[in-house]
């Protein structure tokens, strides 16, 4: 056989060999997040999986670690500033503790009456204002995903601010929403959301605040009594990556990610009142926590002794973040 049939012949061996014709490694995606899949946010990182993926013809990985199942909170934040992972979609109640205080301004206590008044402060000059301040923590925003209006619990009948005297209260790292807790005179305790069911189950805490989704997902209603349709404030996310991550992605990898998560945003937003109408309705039929529909007389009870949490925490997400949010809802303090 001629040498060069030969030689051609390791050439190709050799050439099918080289890294660039060897099946290129995919850029992987660590998406953890704290909540059941069952969930509009559970939901939303699985579209978020199925869209990139696709449209990226495999040359994205997304590894979703849905429960705490990577990292719970308080440990999510520095594990994306690191790169241990790269994307999160944290509670807006979670970014106190990186220092971003101004993320607080959505636990304010009936500052938004609908999802419409939520999505004029996230798809508005607030929502880029509050992403703009991450940069500097080496996090960037993507987009802003619904969950929906909380409900409180408690082992006894909670209808008036009196209902909640000494009762301990689980919360999210959020100053406002202590703030909010002892307003009510209850005594709040932030707590890793991994860790509520327990928490309740032994009594550590009595009561606690979440959407229904993540009330019946996490399966409260089993050592919850009540539930009282207080729609006192909201469970908003943040989705977010690491800066040095995505800034250095192939840039038609990046912008397809990013109609990718457009595209997942839109579908995790039109899910998320349907997915806690239909949580509330399971908890009805589980039979195991009475919903207490109040009367507008103890709505307004509430709301009064809530009001003053706006005032004490002006300074905190300052006044410039506070008045845009209160002229885009039409909020009277
Ligand atoms: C909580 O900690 O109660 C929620 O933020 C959990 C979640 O991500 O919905």
């Amino acid at each position: 056989m001629k040498w060069t049939t030969i030689a051609g012949a390791a050439c190709a061996v050799i050439a099918l060999a080289s890294p660039s014709v060897q099946a290129q490694q995919p850029i992987v995606i660590k998406f953890s997040h704290v909540v059941a899949l069952d969930t509009p946010k559970g939901k939303g990182a699985e579209r978020f999986k199925q869209l990139a993926e696709e449209r990226t013809k495999g040359r994205v990985k997304v590894e979703v670690y849905p429960n705490s199942s990577l990292f719970k909170d308080g440990e999510e934040m520095e594990a994306l500033q690191l790169g241990s992972v790269q994307m999160l979609a944290p509670s807006v109640a979670k970014f106190g503790p990186l220092g971003v205080r101004e993320f607080e301004v959505f636990d304010l206590p009936y500052i938004f009456d609908s999802f419409d008044e939520l999505h004029k402060v996230t798809d508005g000059p607030v929502g880029k204002a509050l992403f703009q301040k991450l940069e500097a923590k080496g996090i960037t925003g993507l987009a802003f995903w619904d969950n929906g209006f909380k409900v409180m619990s408690a082992n006894k009948p909670i209808r008036m601010p009196a209902d909640y005297k000494g009762l301990k209260m689980r919360i999210q790292s959020s100053k406002v929403l202590g703030d909010q807790m002892k307003a009510l005179g209850a005594i709040p305790q932030v707590m890793a959301f991994s860790e509520v069911y327990q928490a309740l189950q032994t009594g550590v805490v009595d009561g606690t605040e979440n959407p229904p989704s993540n009330f019946y997902t996490q399966k409260m209603h089993e050592v919850q009594k009540y539930l009282a349709m207080t729609d006192h404030g909201v469970i908003e996310y943040a989705v977010i990556v690491n800066k040095k991550f995505w800034d250095g992605l192939p840039p038609d990898i990046r912008s397809t990610l990013e109609g990718a998560m457009k595209d997942a945003t839109k579908y995790a937003n039109d899910i998320a009142k349907k997915e806690n109408d239909d949580a509330l309705e399971a908890v009805r039929k589980s039979g195991k926590t009475e919903i207490l529909v109040l009367t507008a007389e103890q709505k307004a009870s509430l709301k009064k002794a809530l009001a003053p949490v706006h005032k004490e925490n002006e300074a905190r997400v300052t006044k410039e973040i506070l008045t845009a949010v209160y002229a885009a809802t039409g909020f009277q303090p």
